[in-house]
This record gives C-alpha cells, sequence and structure tokens, in this order.
C-alpha cells in the first residue's frame, strides 16, 4: 500500500507542476486564494480517496447483486410480471430489482427516511454520504435570477450554503439555470417525491468538492453558460469563463454518487469527470439522445488521473446516442450491468491505458456493419494497446456486437495486499438479468406521502374512494391505515 501510495503521491507531483503553469484553469477566470485553497483541498482528497484494491469493490458489487438477484427471485413473484414492464404504479406491489434500489425503495415510508438513500450506494462512490449529517433544505422557488445573492428557497442558494444539507423539493418544478450551478461539498440533491426538470439553460458543476449525491432528476438540453460572477459558497463570489453545456461536469471532485437521473441533448458532455475526479458512482441513470454521452479523463497530460475510479452501473445508454459511454483516460472504470440498447460509433473507449471491467452489460449493436465492436482505442497502435487491461465478463451481445479484449483478467488487481474475503468472490451477474436490473433506470415516478389537514378530509376521502375502485390491492393498508398524517401505502410507493 505504501508503494502504491507514493505512486500516486508522484501524479500529484507532475500535477501540482502542471498547475503552476498559468493556462485557463477549469472556468475558473480569476484563480484566486479561495480557489487555490479549495483545489489544495480537493487534490488531498483525489488522493485519499484512491482504493488501492479495487478489485475489493468490483467483488463487494458483484455480491451484492447475487443477493439482491437472489432475494427478487426467491419471492415467488410470477416471473413475467417482473419481464417487460416497468413496475406498475398502484399494482400496491413494489419490486426493487437490483441492489441499490432493494435498499431503499420498497420502504412505504421512504418519504420519512429519505437519509436511508445515503446507506445503498455501491461501486467506486461507496463512501458518498451526501448531506446526510445535515438538516433538510426545502427548495420552494424555481426562479434562478440572482447569481450573486441567490433567493433563500431556490436551488442555487440551497447548493452554495456551508455545511452539509439535505436538499428536497416542495413541488415538482422547471428550473432553468442561468449560469454554472456551483455545488459544494456534503450536499444531496433528492428529487423523489417531485419531478425536478433542469432543463434549457447551464448545466451542474461539481468542481473540487467532496461528497454529493444527486439522485432523481432530469437534466435536459443544456446549454453553455457566458460565465461572469456567480456565487460558489456562501463566503465566496467568483469570476468564471465560459462553460462548455455540460450535464454535470465533475472537475477534482471526490466520493460522488449520480443516481436516477434522467438526461437528455446536452451540449457538451452529459457526465464529464476530470482533473482529478474519483470514488464516483453513476447508477440506474438513462441517456439518450446525445452525441458525446461520458468523458472520464479530458487531457492526456492530467496524470492526475491514474487515480480516477468510476463505476457505471444498472444504466441504460438508450436511445440515439453516438459514442463515449464512457470515453476514458487513465484510471480504472467498472462498467457493470448495464443495458447498451443504441449506439451510432462504438460504446466504450479510451487511451492512455485504462483500465476498463466490463461485466454483465448487454450491449446491442446498430445495424451499420462498421460499427459492431463495442470497443474503441483512440489514436494508439496495437502494439501500445495490447497491454492495456481492457476484459468482458459475462458481457451479452446481440446483433453482432463484440468488445476486443486487450491485457490479462483480473489484472487490475494483480496482488490485493487484503484478498477479498472469500464471500464476495463472486462472478458477476450475466448480461442476460441486464434488462430486469435496469428496468426502472431514470428519474422514477416518486409519489411523496401526502400530508394533509383537516380541510381536506373530504377531498382525502374522494381520492380515497377513487383509490379502492382503482386499485383493490390497496383496501387493505386503507383499512389497517387509521392515521390521519398518513397515506395510503400505495401511493408513497417509489415506482
Ligand atoms: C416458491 O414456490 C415453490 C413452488 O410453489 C415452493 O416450493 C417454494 O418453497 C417457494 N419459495 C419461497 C421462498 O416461498
Ligand atoms: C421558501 O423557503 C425559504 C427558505 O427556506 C423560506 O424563507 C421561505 O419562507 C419559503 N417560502 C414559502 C412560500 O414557503
Ligand atoms: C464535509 O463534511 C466532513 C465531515 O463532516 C467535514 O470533515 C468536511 O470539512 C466538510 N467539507 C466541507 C467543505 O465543509
Ligand atoms: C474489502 O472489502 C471488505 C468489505 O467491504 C472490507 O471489509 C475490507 O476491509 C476490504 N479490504 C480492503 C483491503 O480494502
Amino acid at each position: 500500500m505504501a508503494a502504491a501510495f507514493l505512486n500516486t503521491g508522484g501524479y500529484a507531483l507532475v500535477f501540482l507542476l502542471a498547475i503552476l503553469v498559468p493556462h485557463v484553469q477549469a472556468n475558473v477566470a480569476v484563480f484566486d486564494n479561495y480557489w487555490t485553497q479549495r483545489q489544495g483541498d480537493a487534490l488531498k482528497q483525489t488522493i485519499a480517496s484512491y482504493d488501492p484494491n479495487p478489485l475489493n469493490v468490483t467483488d463487494h458489487l458483484n455480491y451484492h447483486v447475487a443477493l439482491a438477484v437472489d432475494a427478487t427471485e426467491s419471492t415467488n413473484n410470477t416471473r413475467r410480471e417482473l419481464i417487460g414492464r416497468k413496475t406498475q404504479e398502484g399494482s400496491g406491489k413494489c419490486i426493487a430489482h437490483n441492489p441499490i434500489d432493494k435498499c431503499w425503495r420498497c420502504d412505504p415510508n421512504w418519504e420519512k427516511n429519505r437519509k436511508k438513500l445515503a446507506e445503498c450506494v455501491l461501486g467506486f462512490g461507496r463512501k458518498t454520504t451526501g448531506g446526510k449529517d445535515g438538516p433538510i433544505y426545502v427548495v420552494n422557488d424555481s426562479s434562478d435570477d440572482d447569481l450573486v445573492n441567490p433567493k433563500p428557497g431556490t436551488l442555487r442558494h440551497a447548493v452554495t450554503r456551508d455545511g452539509p444539507l439535505w436538499i428536497i423539493f416542495a413541488n415538482s418544478m422547471v428550473i432553468k439555470l442561468q449560469q454554472e450551478l456551483m455545488i459544494t461539498s456534503n450536499k444531496t440533491i433528492d428529487g423523489r417525491g417531485a419531478k425536478v426538470y433542469i432543463m434549457e439553460g447551464v448545466g451542474l458543476t461539481l468542481q473540487f468538492v467532496n461528497n454529493v449525491i444527486i439522485n432523481n432528476i432530469y437534466v435536459k438540453h443544456i446549454i453553455p453558460g457566458n460565465g461572469g460572477l456567480i456565487r460558489d459558497s456562501e463566503e465566496h463570489v467568483g469570476l468564471r469563463t465560459k462553460s462548455d453545456g455540460d450535464g454535470i461536469s465533475l472537475f477534482g471532485a471526490t466520493n460522488v454518487w449520480i443516481d436516477h437521473v434522467s438526461m437528455t441533448r446536452c451540449t457538451d458532455g452529459m457526465i464529464d469527470a476530470i482533473e482529478g475526479s474519483t470514488a464516483v458512482t453513476i447508477s440506474n441513470s438513462h441517456f439518450t439522445d446525445h452525441q458525446e454521452v461520458m468523458l472520464f479523463g479530458a487531457k492526456d497530460e492530467h496524470v492526475i488521473d491514474k487515480n480516477m475510479q468510476i463505476t457505471v452501473a444498472f444504466n441504460h445508454f438508450g436511445k440515439r446516442l453516438e459514442q463515449r459511454m464512457p470515453r476514458c483516460r487513465f484510471g480504472t472504470i467498472h462498467v457493470v450491468n448495464n443495458d447498451y440498447t443504441h449506439w451510432e460509433m462504438y460504446a466504450i473507449g479510451g487511451n492512455m491505458n485504462p483500465t476498463i471491467i466490463s461485466q454483465g452489460n448487454r450491449f446491442i449493436a446498430p445495424p451499420n456493419e462498421q460499427a459492431k465492436e463495442v470497443t474503441k482505442r483512440e489514436y494508439t497502435s496495437y502494439t501500445d494497446w495490447k497491454s492495456w487491461n481492457w476484459q468482458s465478463e459475462g458481457d451479452y451481445f446481440l446483433n453482432g456486437a463484440y468488445f476486443v479484449q486487450s491485457g490479462r483478467p483480473n489484472a487490475w488487481s494483480p496482488k490485493p495486499k487484503n484478498p477479498v474475503p472469500s464471500k464476495f468472490a463472486i462472478r458477476p451477474k450475466p448480461g442476460t438479468m441486464v434488462r430486469e436490473l435496469t428496468m426502472d433506470a431514470g428519474a422514477l415516478g416518486c409519489e411523496a406521502e401526502c400530508i394533509y389537514n383537516e380541510q381536506f378530509q373530504i377531498i382525502i376521502i374522494f381520492i380515497r374512494i377513487h383509490y379502492i375502485s382503482s386499485c383493490p390491492m390497496c383496501f387493505l393498508p386503507l383499512i389497517l391505515n387509521q392515521n390521519r398524517n398518513s397515506c395510503f401505502l400505495c401511493r408513497s410507493n417509489c415506482h
């Protein structure tokens, strides 16, 4: 471990030297003391967040998938009901298919136990807790008019506060961001119980921050921002350059979990993780209509990205996507149990010797005979890339899709210092199960428990009659549920 640490320390040194060269730095127009401090802290976090035993992390995830699948199978639900359609709202039955969802989704009190979510992350981002240690902040205002002194109740006000916050939404809303949303450390953006669309404006930026969860929102039609003066924390306002138009942009961000996000059409990348970003999990998300989906590592000279470790799990890469799912430089990327139903050029690619562990995905190739290969090595000759560790295990290939492997199996962790506990040494669930594991990818239509007061009694009784007639399964919980401040079981599920 000491050797690994020294090694990454070496990259850090190179990186430190690199940043002394004055050039545009990560959209910060004025790199003042404040940003120098934040960058220094982030760099330490990058090095501290690197896991010297990645095999342990990948096997741990696969072990939990196996447990979740076995549990789903043993509940004796008719399998026909599970396959081929989303878990139906109003059916009275909640079925979560993968271990992340199983951890919280079928709890009828999920809304009261929102912070339970923070215990559900798996993969390289597994230490992310977001705003778990802080109070709940309710966003009740969709405007974004003041970038320097955001109004209390807006999302921009929430994410720029000091200290941990668990941010939720009073109701469904469309938020058009005027400029990049500068999210600070120790935050959770929890869109469950509302439909929250971040759209037709600028995207989300996580720059030199640690510990952020983004859950259950829509990010659509994102455009570049012109920059200018933007608040980036309670005590600091900074001048920023033009942004690229990424949906979610991670610069030197560590311990980040992006889950159940639906993304469509951004100008640049959908999710970019660059310049020392690591300990990231992207799960249960749904992507459509985009050219360059995910970029992990932006430049060949950013050797700090050797510390990058990212898990991409249970996502659905859907219609009209072209390439980069993801495209990687350096780092170790675990791509597991995702459903790739569309790509136009390739699915997974990169250069600069990244390690790619592809396990139990489903790859459906496009009709184009030239685009059947899942993988793409960019700007590198065979003699160089033949030793890169790009391995496929349990993937399911359809329509002529094929993965060109290189390197050696398990080479990403040749001699773990502490061997993986034997119970975790389990094979990934195969790509044939992916359709089920990713069935609910994207933002969920969670309904928050309805809290009502005396005036609304009559309305509620009406709704109840409607529910009893449309949903006989809900009848029993209705009778049992005598607590006026709680709602019917079938409405508080998170489907
Ligand atoms: C599932 O159903 C089968 C056959 O009806 C039964 O033998 C088995 O015990 C059931 N398993 C569980 C976990 O209920
Ligand atoms: C919205 O939230 C802010 C901040 O918590 C609060 O000051 C304000 O009163 C709220 N507005 C409404 C209409 O609830
Ligand atoms: C985030 O929370 C951790 C744990 O409470 C704390 O050590 C750290 O300083 C916080 N980060 C920031 C930037 O406030
Ligand atoms: C491997 O993972 C297990 C379970 O999460 C943990 O208890 C153990 O400490 C890890 N070992 C190493 C070397 O990281």
